[in-house]
């Protein structure tokens, strides 16, 4: 029964501490895109086609997701997520699949920046505000 017990929780407890590293390494990246070189490079790539102008969307397109607003290491590892084939999607596949590392983190700044943001240091989004 005991044995029974310990078998069952190590593995919660050890995805928990995975999860949670993975957090905080997604946390410590933030800090990292450049917002105005994000806008640059969003509007090179013409995400601006399916999310809008600052990630909003358009009204007619309601499969796509709203990106404003959006918590910054959320954003990152749903790009990466897309690029590395761990959430398949026709169209975000292929968008995300030509980002390197650098880019996805400044795409996600400038997102994070618009709308009713929650970038705590505002200063790094007045470039694109
Ligand atoms: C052809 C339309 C289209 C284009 C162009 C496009 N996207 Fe998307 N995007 C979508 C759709 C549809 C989804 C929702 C995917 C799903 O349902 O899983 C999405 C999802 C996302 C998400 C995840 C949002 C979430 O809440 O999880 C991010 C981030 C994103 N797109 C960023 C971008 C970026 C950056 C670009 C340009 C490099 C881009 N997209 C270009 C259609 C598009």
């Amino acid at each position: 029964m005991m044995i029974r017990t310990i078998k069952t929780i190590f593995p919660a407890l050890a995805v928990g501490f995975a999860v949670s590293l993975f957090a905080t390494q997604g946390m410590a990246q933030d800090v990292t895109g450049d917002p105005a070189r994000g806008q640059a490079l969003m509007l090179e790539m013409k995400c601006t086609k399916c999310h809008g102008d600052s990630g909003i969307g358009h009204s007619d397109t309601p499969g796509v997701p709203r990106l404003d607003g959006q918590f910054e290491p959320y954003l990152v590892n749903q790009l990466f997520n897309f690029r590395d084939g761990r959430r398949p999607h026709k169209f975000m596949e292929l968008y995300a699949g030509r980002l390197d590392g650098q880019t996805v983190r400044d795409i996600a700044a400038f997102y994070a920046c618009q709308g009713d943001t929650q970038v705590e240091d505002k200063e790094r989004c007045a470039p694109v505000r």
